[in-house]
C-alpha cells in the first residue's frame, strides 16, 4: 500500500471546487486498494470534506493533529475519542514540526500516538530534524530520539502506524531535500524501526509538488508522500498522484 497525504494546514478551501480540479485531473490514477489519498483539513473543514468527497473513488478523510489527552477541561482541544465518532477517519498526523514548534514534546507526541491507536486511527507519526541539527552533523541521533520516543509502545507493532520523515529545513521552501539526503534519513528510520522488529510505511514530506514527485517516489523505501502547499491546489495534486 502507498500512501499520499494532504496537509491543508490552517487554510479553509474551497472544498467543492477543490475535488472537482482533484477529480478532472486525476485521470488513472492507482485504486483506493493500491494507494491511499487522504486530505487533511482543518478541523472545522473535516466534516464538510467527508460529506463532498463520499462518492469519490479516491479520497479519504484524515485529521492534522489530536489532543493528547482525554475528553474534559482542555479549552481547544480535540480527542481521539471525539475523533473517532466519524467512522471515516481512519489517520491522523501528529508530531508534525510545526506543532512541535509549538510545544509538543517527544513524550507529548507518545501520548497523542497511543491515544489514535487506542481508537483504531493510524498514526501518522512526524520526525525530522532543523537545518542546525543538519549542518551540526547530529541528524541520526536527533531522529533515533524522536523514533524511540514511540516506538517501544506495547501496541505499536500491531499497528498501522505510519512515519513521514519531513526535514524541518525543506518545509515550505519549494525547494525539496536532495535525494541524497533523503535516502539517508530513509534508510537510517526503515534500519532503526527493523532492529526493533517494526515495519511501518515511510513517508516523505517537504516541498513535494508534480515536478519533483516521481523522482523522490522512485526512492526503495519511499512509501508515499505528505504534501503541504502542492495539496492546495487540487490540479496539482491530482498530477502528484498520478505519479505513483
Ligand atoms: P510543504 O509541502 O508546503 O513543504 O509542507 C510539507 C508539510 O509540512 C506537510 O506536512
Amino acid at each position: 500500500m502507498k500512501y499520499l497525504i494532504a496537509n491543508w494546514k490552517m487554510n479553509s478551501l474551497d472544498i467543492t471546487d477543490w475535488i472537482s480540479k482533484f477529480e478532472n485531473n486525476c485521470g488513472e490514477i492507482c485504486p483506493k486498494e493500491a494507494l491511499q489519498i487522504i486530505v487533511c483539513p482543518n478541523f472545522l473543514q473535516i466534516p464538510f470534506f467527508i460529506e463532498k468527497s463520499a462518492f469519490s473513488k479516491y479520497l479519504s478523510t484524515g485529521s492534522q493533529d489530536v489532543s493528547d489527552q482525554d475528553p474534559g477541561p482542555f479549552t481547544g482541544q480535540v480527542s481521539s475519542k471525539h475523533l473517532s465518532k466519524f467512522s471515516e477517519i481512519h489517520y491522523c498526523i501528529v508530531g508534525h514540526s510545526e506543532q512541535r514548534m509549538l510545544g509538543d514534546t517527544n513524550s507529548t507526541v507518545f501520548q497523542k500516538t497511543q491515544k489514535l491507536i487506542n481508537e483504531k486511527i493510524s498514526p501518522i507519526v512526524c520526525v525530522g530534524e532543523s537545518l542546525e541539527i543538519k549542518k551540526s552533523g547530529d541528524r541520526e541521533n536527533f531522529l533515533l530520539k524522536q523514533l524511540e520516543s514511540f516506538s517501544n509502545l506495547e501496541n505499536f507493532k500491531s499497528s498501522s502506524m505510519i512515519i513521514a520523515y519531513e526535514p524541518i529545513w525543506a518545509i515550505g521552501t519549494g525547494i525539496s531535500a536532495e535525494i541524497s539526503s533523503i535516502r539517508e534519513s530513509i534508510d537510517f528510520i526503515k534500519a532503526t524501526l527493523e532492529t526493533r522488529n517494526i515495519q511501518s510505511k515511510i513517508l516523505y514530506g517537504g516541498s513535494v509538488n508534480a515536478a519533483n514527485s516521481k523522482e523522490i517516489l522512485a526512492e526503495k523505501n519511499i512509501s508515499g508522500l505528505l504534501v503541504g502547499n502542492a495539496s492546495l491546489d487540487g490540479e496539482e495534486f491530482a498530477k502528484i498522484a498520478q505519479n505513483f
